[in-house]
């Protein structure tokens, strides 16, 4: 059930103790912590089994609170954050003197957004202050879009769940380098780079190697249980029959162009024709596909434009080299 006032307290309570709350937000649902609190943070890094190394995202109530959590504010940032906050992007600037070095992951740079979502800004209020969180997933799995998805995966790890019902963007936010004296998309995410480009009148570059650290960018992430393999839209169904011949149990992505192409597989999800409702669904399909037993995921990436882009990105990570264990 939606969270209530009462939950909101609760939970805002829980951070100021020291604890861990999972909040949904407009991309994914996050695993919160108070970012002024090292011991806090350091218990979100054990719960999702991530590298301490890595960054984490504050979260803050609105634009007009930026200055206290940045060492410097240049003016194309001060310009993103106005048009695009609250919602999915991620400005990554200087840190300030507020913000814990655990939370940065060692880094004299931080992320900062303003999530758009009730529960997240009306929890964010009632507590004060920054709530970092990753996504509220274990470390390189597929992330979380519903309250379900969190107390499936990370159980007792979490002190107290906000359900805010299902992400209506589904993907994780853009983040922008704005540390340079050039911005960059680090992450593509829930803001285009068209809109981006738009607002501040000129392309922004995309690079394939960055100089920071950004873990979501290594091979294998966003991952589902079954190896996902991506192929030609124009093979899938071949592929698909292949690989089901060859005693695979296949789950299939299959794009609107070829919705009425009879399909051999274990499992078919027919993609909406819609980048939004696509990425509003990605993780969601790809958690049913493993749910119906599925080991392999037969999939094609969609035109890398609008949010395309991002979708791509994260099927091509969840393609990624997996770690030999
Ligand atoms: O939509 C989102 O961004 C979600 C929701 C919960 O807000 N959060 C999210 O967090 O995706 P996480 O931790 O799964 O991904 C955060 C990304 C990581 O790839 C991390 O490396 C990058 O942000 N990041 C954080 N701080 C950074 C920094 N100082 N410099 C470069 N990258 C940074
Ligand atoms: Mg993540």
């Amino acid at each position: 059930m939606t969270a209530q006032p009462s939950d909101i307290e609760k939970a805002a309570g829980v951070l100021r103790a020291g604890g861990l709350v999972a909040l949904p937000t407009e991309t994914v649902y996050g695993l919160g912590a108070n970012a002024e609190d090292p011991a806090a943070v350091s218990r979100i890094f054990r719960a999702k089994g991530r590298p301490p190394n890595h960054p984490l995202i504050v979260h803050i109530g609105g634009a007009e609170q930026l200055d206290d959590w940045v060492e410097e504010v240049p003016a194309s940032a001060r310009l993103l954050a106005e048009h695009f906050w609250p919602g999915p992007l991620t400005l990554v600037l200087r840190r300030g003197r507020r913000v814990p070095l655990e939370a940065t992951g060692g880094l004299e740079t931080v992320a900062v957004r303003v999530p758009d979502h009730p529960v997240a800004l009306a929890l964010l209020s009632a507590f004060g202050g920054g709530v970092t969180a990753p996504s509220a997933n274990r470390f390189g799995s597929v992330s979380p879009t519903t309250a379900q998805h969190v107390r499936t995966e990370l159980g007792d790890a979490v002190d107290f769940v906000l359900d805010g019902g299902d992400c209506k963007v589904g993907v994780e936010s853009t983040i922008v380098d704005a540390t340079g004296d050039t911005l960059s998309i680090l992450r593509p995410g829930g803001v285009t780079r068209e809109d981006l480009e738009a607002v501040l009148g000129h392309p922004l570059a995309v690079p394939v190697t960055s100089r920071v650290r950004v873990p979501g960018q290594h091979p294998s992430h966003y991952a589902p249980r079954a190896r996902v393999v991506l192929v030609e839209p124009e093979k899938v169904a071949a592929e698909a029959r292949l690989a089901q011949e060859l005693g695979h149990q296949v789950g299939v992505f299959l794009p609107p162009s070829l919705a009425d192409t009879p399909v051999k597989a274990h499992a078919v999800v027919a993609l909406p024709a819609s980048m939004a409702a696509y990425a509003r669904g990605l993780y969601g399909f790809l958690r049913e596909l493993d749910e119906q037993g599925c080991d392999l995921i037969i999939a094609s990436l969609p035109a890398e434009e609008g949010l395309g882009l991002a979708i791509a990105n994260r099927l091509r990570r969840a393609a990624g080299p997996r770690p030999t264990v």
